[in-house]
């Protein structure tokens, strides 16, 4: 059997685990969702799951990768024996069907950025609706969704360190550059204050208790930091030993949460200064693509410029996320049947298109494929708690001490692992489910 693959820095895995959690996720679901009426008690509650009850997962789910240095297929079996195989295969289902419909949101990302530079892009309501009927069926949206795959299997297909890392290594830094230049240009329009407090900053102290402020914090929180699937037993399958997993998963967590504010610093003021705030009033998938470059067209040429850099930023951010959902598929065919990596690429690109097919073709079906793999993070979330919470607590404490992290750090992470995580993860599924039927 070949050496397992290893990282080439723990730098370099942390921008690899970085470039996972931040996407498509942290640009428009974090919009999208916190204008859906939560405001400031959605950004509240997400940094609550976050901190509470995410990143002690989040260091689990890379305990159970480091410590079994196996793919997310078999980890879960190697920890804890065989009753542990149908965790497996929500991992492998899950990343599978995310990364369905996620590559056809990164065709539209794609045809979008095409359109800023070559086409033009739609100047008022009318000609957004158009628009966003045009990308988003009919061949281009399968030429979008082809075009995405195929180059997330490229990438995959150079390996951890030829690809992966590669890649991440020089798209990070460049994604938060540009991040910066765009927030720092939206705030000087003339409604960025308006669209801050009308959206991201609104207080309502009743949303805190809102069925859906809740789910969506939850979801949210699971969506953007790649909880609950194995991406991070994957990645952390190639760390070694001296890698300190709390401190990483916190810079993880930050840098995503920093992304996601950025990401609505950037929108909201394009949505108020352009009026376009009915387009995102009943928010949906969609509503940014439709609201978004007809504000960026607004500014004539300069305009169709600014919106080739979010959209083209918007895209990198997606590739270094589907990598890391394909991995997950591709890493358990390597493992389970012995094959070479090229093979399970293209075998694992080919089962990804496939399941991705009505996505493409219907809307509501895509809308519904993310509302249910959602709720199956939470649900990976949840058995992963119990997992190195309660079954076998004892390989988070080896683990853990033997990286040399800080005790108290090792002993809050641990607490909040057995008591607090799965009781909260319980009743986020709870309520996620209830709202969502
Ligand atoms: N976190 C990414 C985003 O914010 C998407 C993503 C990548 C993801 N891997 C994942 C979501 C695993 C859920 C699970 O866009």
């Amino acid at each position: 059997m070949d050496q397992r693959e290893k990282w080439q820095s723990s730098f370099g895995f942390v921008l690899a685990a970085a470039g996972s959690a931040v996407g498509l996720g942290n640009l428009w679901g974090f919009a999208y969702r916190s204008s859906q009426g939560g405001g400031l008690a959605f950004l509240l509650l997400y940094v609550l799951v976050v901190l509470i009850v995410c990143l002690p997962v989040l260091v689990g789910e890379m305990v159970l990768g480091r410590s079994t240095a196996s793919s997310p297929f078999i980890a879960p079996v190697k920890a804890a024996g065989d009753s542990w195989k149908p965790l497996g295969w929500l991992f492998a289902i899950a990343s599978c069907g995310i990364l369905s419909f996620y590559a056809v949101i990164m065709g539209w990302t794609a045809d979008t950025f095409f359109h800023s530079l070559f086409i033009g892009l739609p100047i008022d309501m009318n000609q957004a609706g158009d628009f966003f009927e045009k990308i988003s069926s009919g061949k281009s949206v399968f030429i979008g969704q082809i075009l995405s795959l195929a180059l997330t299997a490229l990438v995959v297909a150079g390996g951890v360190r030829g690809g992966i890392e590669r890649l991440t290594r020089w798209c990070m830094p460049l994604l938060f550059a540009l991040l910066l230049i765009l927030a720092i240009w939206a705030s000087t329009l003339s409604g960025a204050w308006d669209g801050y407090t009308s959206f991201l900053f609104r207080w309502e102290p009743s949303q805190l208790l809102d069925k859906t402020t809740i789910r969506n914090a939850f979801t949210q929180a699971f969506f953007s930091l790649s909880l609950g699937i194995g991406i991070m037993v994957a990645y952390s399958s190639y760390l070694s030993k001296n890698n300190k997993l709390p401190k990483e998963a916190l810079t993880v967590a930050s840098f995503d949460t920093a992304v996601g504010l950025l990401a609505g610093m950037i929108t909201f003021p394009i949505v108020m200064s352009f009026g376009l705030k009915d387009a995102v009033g009943a928010s949906t998938i969609g509503s940014l693509f439709i609201a978004l470059p007809t504000g960026f067209a607004n500014l004539g040429v300069f305009g169709r410029l600014l919106a080739a850099l979010f959209f083209g930023l918007a895209f990198i951010a997606a590739i270094t996320s589907s990598i890391s959902l394909l991995e997950v598929p591709v890493s358990s065919l390597m493992e389970q049947f012995g094959w070479r990596r090229h093979k399970a690429v293209w075998m694992a690109t080919l089962i990804v298109f496939v399941i991705g097919i009505p996505s493409a073709i219907s809307l509501d079906f895509l809308g519904s494929m993310d509302s249910i793999f959602n709720v199956l993070l939470i649900l990976g979330g949840l058995l992963i708690s119990i997992l190195l919470g309660w079954v076998v607590p004892r390989k988070y404490d080896e683990d853990l001490a033997g990286c040399n992290s800080n005790q108290r750090v090792r002993r809050y992470l641990k607490f909040m692992l057995r008591w607090v995580s799965p009781p909260v993860i319980a009743f986020g599924l709870i309520i996620s489910i209830i709202d969502l039927i």
